[in-house]
């Protein structure tokens, strides 16, 4: 990711912050229109909660873009857990388009292209490092 694209993803996601609960309800809303199946992975129950922790992973990840060396390591750790939960690959795509979709209707047109593709371009890092992590467990102990 570019110098650039880590400004444009902190700039778009800041007016987002105050709004983190709305936000996370119509992430989830869009998640499962696109595949119902995945509600029952949710087991926690508590969806208010579920979306207040992907939020604040969301910005964490977000402060730590420039630090790719500390990021990866909890990547690591978050995309192993995840297989506990019951998480494939192929869910990590219709993730990725319900938050872009999520995006798109929650800043308007503050959603430039630019913007798009400097979010694509960050899913995609913290997905394919998620899966990594799922595909050699042993990282968990690091
Ligand atoms: C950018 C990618 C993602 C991020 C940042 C993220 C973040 C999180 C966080 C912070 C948690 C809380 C538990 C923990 O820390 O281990 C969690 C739980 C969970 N995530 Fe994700 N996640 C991502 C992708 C996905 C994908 C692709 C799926 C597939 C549908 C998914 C399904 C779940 C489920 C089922 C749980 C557990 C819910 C429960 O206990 O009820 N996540 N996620």
């Amino acid at each position: 990711m570019t110098p650039h694209q880590i400004q444009l993803i902190r700039s778009s996601f800041e007016p987002l912050k105050p709004l983190a609960a709305t936000v996370a309800e119509a992430f989830y809303a869009q998640l499962f229109a696109r595949d119902p199946a995945l509600r029952a992975l949710f087991r926690g129950g508590d969806m208010s909660e579920q979306g207040a922790r992907l939020m604040q992973m969301l910005a964490a990840a977000i402060d730590l873009l420039d630090r790719p060396a500390t990021l990866r390591p909890v990547l690591l750790r978050l995309g192993e857990r995840h297989t506990v939960y019951g998480v494939v690959d192929a869910h990590y795509a219709c993730v990725g388009a319900a938050l872009l979709d999520t995006l798109a209707a929650g800043l308007g047109e503050g959603f430039t292209a630019e913007v798009r593709e400097a979010w694509t371009t960050m899913y995609g890092h913290v997905a394919q490092t998620m899966q990594e992590g799922a595909a050699h467990p042993a990282t968990l102990a690091a």
